[in-house]
């Protein structure tokens, strides 16, 4: 069964209340929150704040996603709010310890790559994760051209995963829409993050409804 997080980037965080409601009611499996530094990716988003108030109004888990500098500094404030709570493969920190403080912390943990990174490259942390997250745009931006770079990724993250016989979701994230999540999902993705395809599109309903029966 595939899930879906949307990406609220683009959201009217004090108008947000009826868009969760709206969410949960479509029964999206849980809400990807987008943390951004101005300095691993060159955009500024939100930080815990404003996590710790959409924890307040919604029972979906929240997947938080931090696009930050040497991430491990900020791991214990963001784990109070996060159910999944994942990081850059490339952000600096020691990625096995990080892996294992979010799990010690009670979140279920996810390693990221961007485009620039190889899925070999994660190969020897799969076992401390219970999410890898394949970046199909480059961080920093919703509203992207998805890459088919990311479809090989996932093929190949997705191998490995059942070879080491793993339960590990696959998500992807940068410029899913009704074509490129059906490549995706055929790819091996099993979570579809989506922002613009859903946020603010009078055909959300629809949307998540087809998304869901990939
Ligand atoms: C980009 C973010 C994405 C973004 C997705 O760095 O990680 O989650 O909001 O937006 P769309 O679906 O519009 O590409
Ligand atoms: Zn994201």
């Amino acid at each position: 069964m595939i899930k879906i997080s949307p990406s609220v980037l683009s959201a009217d965080f004090l108008n947000f209340t009826d868009e969760i409601k709206t969410m949960e009611d479509l029964g999206v499996d849980m809400l990807h929150l987008d943390v951004m530094d101005g300095i691993f990716v060159p955009n500024i988003s939100f930080g815990n704040p404003i996590i710790k108030s959409i924890k307040a109004h919604t029972k979906l888990p929240l997947d938080v996603h931090l696009m930050i500098d040497k991430p491990h500094r900020y791991i214990k404030d963001f784990a109070k709010y996060a159910d999944i709570l994942g990081f850059h493969f490339e952000a600096g920190s020691d990625n096995a310890e990080t892996l294992k403080e979010i799990r010690n912390l009670g979140c279920r943990s996810c390693i990221t790559i961007k485009p620039c990174t190889e899925p070999e490259e994660i190969f020897d942390l799969l076992p401390l994760c219970d999410m890898v997250l394949v970046m199909s745009v480059e961080p920093g931006f919703g509203g992207q051209k998805f890459m088919d770079s990311a479809l090989n990724k996932l093929s190949k993250l997705k191998s490995e995963i059942d070879r080491l016989g793993l339960n590990i979701d696959l998500e992807v994230d940068g410029g899913i829409n009704g074509e490129t999540a059906e490549k995706a999902v055929k790819a091996g993705a099993n979570v579809l993050v989506a922002g613009s395809y859903l946020i603010g599109s009078q055909e959300i309903a629809e949307r998540v409804k087809y998304l869901k029966s990939l």
